[in-house]
């Protein structure tokens, strides 16, 4: 996929992700399954010989820009995941310099498609220059692994590494199932004969919440210290049974021990959507969508009236295989599977039913699972 481009200029495509199963696991050592998605942004790069990192972005013509000799602290704009990329890679010896660049957009921002880590690993793209990460030695994984670096040490965001590796590691027409503790990881491909991926974006842009997400995090590793503390040999929730929590229900207390049934049940169900998906089985891949969603929504508590409302839209309908909130929820979007003649239906039934029950404008999009970050050719 690294094809050599021309010094003059360059261009950059990087997809978004959306996950099918595996919700706030990642920062747990377990499972995940996101897709990287054909929904994408765009960096046209030219070299300016100089040390300064200048992004516009086409929809409104905003320029941002920082030195490569002095970062700074983040400013709390969309140039700080350019700018924790660019010092990251310095940090780890890579010898940069200065390019101007365009930003062009199909990506629905702030939306819970991750568009942060698409615009991380399309700046380090860019950042490396016309070798890309190939020519520095850097590997897709490896690379995802940096840009989450730079997410949790300069934009000060605990996430894990799911959205950057998707967006790195991509493959057309499947998802990844990514084992978060020993970074081993597979495509599984989809039926996507039968059925259509379908995004629903909620118009909800209350986005990543960062001290919610961050406190859930907390909350998990304060369980797991609970548990080490009783003796148990435990270094994340992976080792953690629900027999585990339950015998220690009283040391746990309430809250933290429904966080932490959340992530250990969540893991078991990423491993049945794989098996369901492939052994045909589509009936399952609904119940275990609906087990995680009112997971999300009852024990993690990170859904919200808008997603529900979408969930129960899409479950209503005839032809709707599987739909549940996907990434770090407090709005965003939904996923699901829909049996491919059945798309115009939800679309009706969307239009005719969120609305009035929300008072937000939902928009449906048909996505198909893309290849990572690369070079544009087109
Ligand atoms: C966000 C984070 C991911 C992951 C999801 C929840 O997208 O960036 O690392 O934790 O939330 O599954």
């Amino acid at each position: 996929m690294t094809t050599e481009r021309p010094d003059a200029g360059w261009s950059v495509r990087s997809p978004g992700r959306v996950n099918l199963i595996g919700e706030h696991t990642d920062y747990n050592d377990g499972f995940v399954l996101p897709a990287a998605i054909d929904l994408e942004l765009r960096l046209t790069v030219i070299p300016s010989g100089d040390r300064r990192v200048g992004v516009t972005l086409a929809s409104s013509a905003e320029t941002a820009s920082f030195d490569l000799d002095d970062i700074g602290s983040p400013g709390h704009g969309w140039i700080d995941y350019v700018a924790g990329v660019a010092n990251v890679l310095q940090a780890a010896g890579h010898r940069l310099t200065g390019v101007r660049a365009v930003l062009e957009s199909r990506l629905p921002m702030a939306a819970g498609l991750s568009s942060s880590a698409a615009l991380e690993l399309a700046a380090a793209w860019m950042l490396l220059g016309p070798g890309g990460p190939e020519a520095a030695g850097i590997d897709r994984l490896a690379l995802a692994r940096l840009c989450q670096g730079a997410e949790n040490d300069y934009v000060g965001v605990s996430c894990g590494l799911m959205d950057q590796f998707a967006v790195s590691c991509g493959e057309a027409g499947a998802a990844l199932l990514l084992d978060c503790r020993s970074l081993a990881w597979r495509p599984v491909a989809l039926p996507l004969d039968e059925l259509a991926l379908v995004v629903i974006d909620s118009g909800s842009r209350r986005t990543v919440r960062t001290s919610e997400y961050n406190e859930r995090r907390r909350r998990c590793e304060r369980g797991v210290a609970i548990l080490a503390g009783r003796g148990l040999p435990v270094t994340s929730l992976r080792d953690v049974t629900v027999a585990d929590l339950e015998a220690a229900a009283d040391a746990l207390g309430d809250e933290t021990l429904q966080r932490c049934r959340h992530v250990v049940e969540e893991n078991g169900r990423v491993l049945e959507v794989v098996k369901a998906l492939e052994a045909g089985d589509v009936a399952a891949l609904g119940t275990l969508f609906a087990a995680s969603h009112a997971s999300l929504r009852d024990l993690y508590e990170v859904s919200s009236p808008a997603l529900d409302a979408l969930v129960d839209i899409a479950t209503r309908t005839p032809g709707v295989v599987a739909a549940r909130m996907t990434g770090a929820g407090f709005g965003g979007c939904t996923v699901n599977l829909v049996e491919r003649d059945a798309v115009a239906r939800l679309e009706t039934a969307v239009s005719d039913r969120y609305q009035p029950l929300t008072g937000l404008e939902a928009h449906v999009l048909r996505v198909e699972p893309a290849d990572g970050v690369g070079w544009a050719v087109d």
